[in-house]
């Protein structure tokens, strides 16, 4: 399967699943890394692997209809299966996520459905919770509420700092993602019309 990856930063997530790829069994390779960023750190790790990317920077553009019309002519040309977004800071418009429905895929640092959003981290630790970790889910109109397809788990500990515990939960979202996509690009996992998660008796 063709997967175009979006990034906004430094590309970590983007890495994982770029490596994952070299494997000879894994059913899915990284054709283009996208950012909206030009400085994000992601698009040197793409470079650096050959992977080709692209920049549509959003205040190119009149509007965000306008952005998203550049990106979805420039997904066209590549004709991806897959887009994975992987630290992509920006809301997908409906019709965009129409145009790929069930082929969008994001991974999100909470166990959602709690802690949707931004700075997940310290609100985890802020309410309490001993243990955190991310999501991987198909992507929907809403925000961080599509169907799940994986999920991993680390403990919150005593006295934790939202950056230690985001560097922790980090480490299980490049093994996640990698996992969930493979999951994904074999067709053991796929969306249903309905929003839910169909899974293959084999997987
Ligand atoms: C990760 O924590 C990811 O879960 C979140 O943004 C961060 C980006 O990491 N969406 P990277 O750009 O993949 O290194």
């Amino acid at each position: 399967k063709r997967v175009v990856a979006f990034v906004s930063g430094g590309g970590s997530n983007m890495l994982a699943l770029a490596r994952a790829c070299e494997a000879a069994d894994y059913p899915a390779e990284i054709v283009a890394v996208f950012s909206d960023k030009p400085e994000a750190g992601g698009l040197a790790k793409a470079q650096a692997l050959r992977i080709p990317t692209r920049v549509f920077e959003r205040k190119a553009f009149g509007s965000k209809a306008e952005h998203e019309a550049a990106i979805l002519a420039a997904l066209a040309e590549i004709g991806p299966d897959l887009i994975c977004l992987a630290g992509y800071m920006r809301l997908l418009s409906g019709d965009f996520i129409r145009a790929y429905e069930g082929k969008i895929l994001n991974i999100h640092p909470s166990l959602l459905p709690l802690f949707p959003g931004l700075h997940t981290h310290q609100r985890a630790i802020d309410a309490g919770m001993k243990v955190a970790g991310c999501t991987v889910h198909f992507v929907t109109e809403g925000m961080d509420e599509g169907p799940v397809i994986a999920q991993a788990v680390v403990p919150v500990l005593i006295d934790d700092t939202a950056e230690a515990l985001a560097a922790r939960v980090l480490t299980v979202e490049h093994q996640t993602y990698a996992a969930a996509l493979k999951l994904v690009a074999s067709g053991g996992v796929t969306m249903r019309a309905d929003g839910s998660v169909e899974r293959l008796a084999s997987e």
